[in-house]
């Protein structure tokens, strides 16, 4: 996490927003009519928007059965975890359902200097009527669970287990939060809801693609009670997806093209799982790739811009083969390395 963001998140845990603490859901939803969901569900909303319900995308394109474990996370109070690979939309995914219920959120991104003190809170000094005080400031936990929000860890396998039992007790369903310094016991906001997402299912980082995440206790993976698998989507809705986010491609004309995209993608997907390649393209980067062949108007540069470049040089040849056999033409691997000698 960027220091700024950290920053961002410690400064959050302080803000006293205290119109949306007495807050609750004032309306129900159609599940099909808001998530285009086949499904007669209806789900507890907000009307006000609070300043920390996340904007609508109106481009996201919700994955059903994702979206029904989020929706059972908010209504029925599950812990909801999200896992998958990188790039298939986990964190927007939670963040929109939130969106579309007016549901309050804060993302916590976790990371390996994330300590205790951060989610729990610390002594500061601040100033009070021109004097110096020291004063507790609340850490992220408390100041979520008292308050109708949903508290998203992202890159759960990132944080650091010994830290991550801070959040054993409240990972269970009635689970009051203990504040130690305080001497004082929180009883969650019967609206408090908490979410994760994660890239591996807490046994690390068993492929090679996760560096930096740990192998998470299971005890604690045990108190999550849904856990949704989000991974590569089938290629109509990859390129719904595209579409949604890059709209000029949507003509007939490219229609050729995206399905030639999403081609190479689905290879470097089968060449990772075969070992050939130890990285491969997620929706992101195909994203990222319609973007910039707008921006070069050549998909062949845009693509070793986008993707070629992120590859071990060992394996560029493979990378430029499945661009070939999905084109139709040659990917010139050499431009760059040449260039860069220059
Ligand atoms: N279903 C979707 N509809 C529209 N856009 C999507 C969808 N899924 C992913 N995206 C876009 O892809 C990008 C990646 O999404 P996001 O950051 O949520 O992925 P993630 O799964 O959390 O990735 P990571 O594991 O790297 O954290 C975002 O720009 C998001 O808007
Ligand atoms: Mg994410």
């Amino acid at each position: 996490m960027i220091p700024d963001e950290k920053a961002s998140v410690k400064s959050e845990g302080r803000r006293e927003v205290t119109d949306i603490v007495s807050g609750k859901p004032d309306r129900m939803v159609s599940v099909r009519s808001v998530f285009g969901i086949d499904s007669d569900l209806t789900v507890p909303a907000f009307s006000e928007r609070d300043d920390h319900v996340p904007e609508i995308d109106e481009a996201y394109r919700f994955n059903p059965e994702v979206t029904l474990a989020i929706l059972a996370g908010f209504t029925r109070d599950r812990r909801v975890m999200v896992q998958g690979l990188h790039g298939t939309g986990k964190s927007t995914h939670i963040e929109q359902v939130a969106a579309r219920l007016s549901w309050p959120c804060v993302r916590v991104n976790l990371d390996g200097h994330i300590s205790r003190l951060d989610l729990v809170g610390r002594d500061a000094i601040v100033v009070r009527d021109d004097l110096q005080v020291t004063e507790f400031q609340m850490g992220i936990v408390p100041w979520a669970l008292q308050r109708p929000v949903a508290l998203i860890f992202d890159e759960y396998d990132a944080g650091r287990p010994d830290v991550m039992f801070v959040i054993q007790r409240i990972l269970e369903r009635d689970g009051k939060f203990t504040l130690l310094d305080q001497n004082r016991v929180i009883q969650p906001h019967p609206y408090f809801r908490m979410f994760a997402t994660t890239n591996t299912i807490g046994l690390g980082n068993l492929n090679g693609l996760y560096h930096g995440t740990q192998v998470l206790n299971h005890a604690q993976m045990d108190r999550w009670n849904v856990v949704a698998t989000l991974n590569y989507l089938p290629r109509e809705e990859e390129i719904g997806i595209v579409l949604a986010r890059v709209p000029e491609l949507a003509g007939d004309s490219d229609r050729a093209l995206i399905e030639s995209m999403l081609s190479v993608a689905e290879l470097t997907r089968k060449g990772f799982a075969a070992g050939d390649l130890s990285t491969l393209m997620s929706p992101r980067t195909v994203i990222s790739w319609a973007e910039n062949c707008q921006i070069f108007r050549d998909p062949a540069m845009a693509f070793r811009l986008t993707f070629l470049n992120k590859c071990d040089e060992a394996e560029r040849p493979a990378v430029a083969e499945y661009f070939q056999r999905c084109f139709g033409r040659e990917l010139d691997v050499e431009r760059e390395s040449r260039a860069a000698q220059y």
